[in-house]
């Protein structure tokens, strides 16, 4: 078995007028260790709704969820907490950088969660990953001085500095024009070819989409292969 296993994912929600709206119906999704796939489909599919049921932060209504040969168990919540810090990162739609803090303030927050004095390990590693990234230099300003490529690199570096074996971006290149977009792929692959890390990434960008190992299509509720053809 792979990596990664979704079997038979399905999730609703509420539509406001009290009818159910069948986001994910049936979805079957595996994933292999060190791979780097990307997701695609038109607004609305539920693509950040599968971004979120991998990272454990929705429960679906039905179905399975195996992650490095563990069912995800939705009752034990401290569990789930320990899972999200310890093996996944996230790199959210908007980033979602606190804006009284530094970049770099930013970067270390994960590592709080899980000890009260950050220790050299992480600020070495942290330094790795703003050389790697090359927000270097603007480390110490705060988010709302920052360009839009140096905060979707500054998130991406927040989303590494636990190690984590599966990185989950959603729409990392959104707010990007097409060459910090190219360069955002480039430093992707360079995280799943260097690092090891798996990558689910959500895109429209057919460009990006192309630099992954593989291409799926959401639609009606699955998963589609595309085998690199948009
Ligand atoms: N918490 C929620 N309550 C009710 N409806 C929701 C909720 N979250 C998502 N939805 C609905 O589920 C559908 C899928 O949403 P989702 O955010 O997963 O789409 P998406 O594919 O990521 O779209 P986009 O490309 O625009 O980001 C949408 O119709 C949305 O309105
Ligand atoms: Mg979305």
């Amino acid at each position: 078995m792979g990596y990664i296993s979704l079997k038979g994912i399905r999730k609703c929600f509420d539509d406001g007028r009290e009818q159910e709206r069948k986001v994910l119906d049936g979805l079957d999704f595996d994933i292999e260790q060190g791979d780097f796939v990307a997701v695609t489909g038109v607004s609305g599919t539920g693509k950040t709704t599968l971004l979120n049921i991998l990272g454990t932060l929705l429960k679906p209504d039905e179905g399975t969820y195996i992650i490095g040969g563990t069912t995800v168990d939705y009752s034990d919540e401290a569990k789930l907490q320990q899972l999200r810090n310890r093996e996944i990162g996230f790199m959210f739609q908007d980033y979602w950088l606190l804006p009284q803090l530094t970049a770099w303030q930013n970067i270390l927050l994960p590592v709080l969660a899980q000890q009260k004095v950050i220790s050299s390990s992480y600020t070495e590693w942290a330094q790795k990953l703003v050389e790697l990234m090359d927000i270097h230099l603007v480390k110490d300003q705060k988010p709302h001085t920052l360009s839009g490529g140096e905060k979707s690199r500054t998130a991406m570096c927040r989303a590494l500095i636990m190690r984590p074996s599966l990185l989950l971006a959603d729409e990392p290149t959104g707010q990007l024009d097409n060459q910090h977009a190219q360069e955002l792929g480039n430093l992707l692959q360079k995280v799943n070819q260097q690092l090891g890390t798996t990558i689910v990434m959500v895109t429209h960008s057919e460009k990006l989409a192309l630099m992954a190992n593989s291409i799926y299509k959401l639609e009606n509720g699955r998963l589609n292969i595309l085998n690199n053809q948009i």
